[in-house]
């Protein structure tokens, strides 16, 4: 029950959250994936020192990261995605095991 009540409230929190801030982007961003959507906190992870180009690499106003990586004009964001997180969560302590991210 009370972890019920907590996802209620977390759930609450990121529609808030969703909104884009000025600049520095969304709160939080939510990817749809087969093994299960992964929740991306946007916000909370800027305090693991990534530099922003390190993932915007063409630019923060560049667009969503599928906009390219679509596997012709870029590799598939699957690729991409699973490269830039995976190696800072070997390196930090974030979350490796498909489970971590992907979540039903
Ligand atoms: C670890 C990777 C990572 C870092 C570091 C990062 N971002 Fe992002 N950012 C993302 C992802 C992923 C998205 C979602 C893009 C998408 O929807 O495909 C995003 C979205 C955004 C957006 C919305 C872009 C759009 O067109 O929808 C802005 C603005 C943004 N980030 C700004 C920043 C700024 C400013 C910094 C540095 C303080 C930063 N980001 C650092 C991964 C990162
Ligand atoms: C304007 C187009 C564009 C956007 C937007 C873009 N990328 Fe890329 N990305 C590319 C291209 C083209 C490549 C391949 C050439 C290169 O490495 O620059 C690439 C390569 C990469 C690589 C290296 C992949 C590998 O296999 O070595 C990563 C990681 C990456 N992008 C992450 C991201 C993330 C995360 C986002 C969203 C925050 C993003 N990119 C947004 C065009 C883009
Ligand atoms: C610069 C390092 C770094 C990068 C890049 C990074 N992460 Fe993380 N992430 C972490 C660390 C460190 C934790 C552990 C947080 C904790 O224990 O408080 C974490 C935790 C997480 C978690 C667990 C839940 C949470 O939010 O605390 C998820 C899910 C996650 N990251 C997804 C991603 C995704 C998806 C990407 C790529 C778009 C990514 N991360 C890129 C450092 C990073
Ligand atoms: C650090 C977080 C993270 C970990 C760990 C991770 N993934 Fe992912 N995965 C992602 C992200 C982010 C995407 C991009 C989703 C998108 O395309 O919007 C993705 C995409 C995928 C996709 C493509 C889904 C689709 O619908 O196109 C598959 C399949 C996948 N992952 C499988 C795995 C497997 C299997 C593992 C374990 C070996 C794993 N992932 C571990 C973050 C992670």
């Amino acid at each position: 029950m009370r972890s019920l009540v907590l996802a209620v409230v977390l759930l609450v929190g990121f529609s808030f959250g969703s909104t884009v801030l000025a600049n520095s982007g969304p709160v939080e961003v939510r990817f749809e994936a087969t093994p299960g959507d992964v929740t991306y906190t946007h916000a909370a992870h800027t305090r693991f020192g990534a530099k922003c180009q390190s993932c915007h690499h063409n630019g923060v106003l560049s667009g969503t990261c599928h906009r390219c990586h679509d596997g012709k004009q870029a590799p598939h964001f699957k690729v991409a995605a699973h490269k830039v997180c995976k190696e800072c969560h070997q390196k930090k302590g974030g979350p490796v095991n498909c489970k971590g991210c992907h979540l039903r």
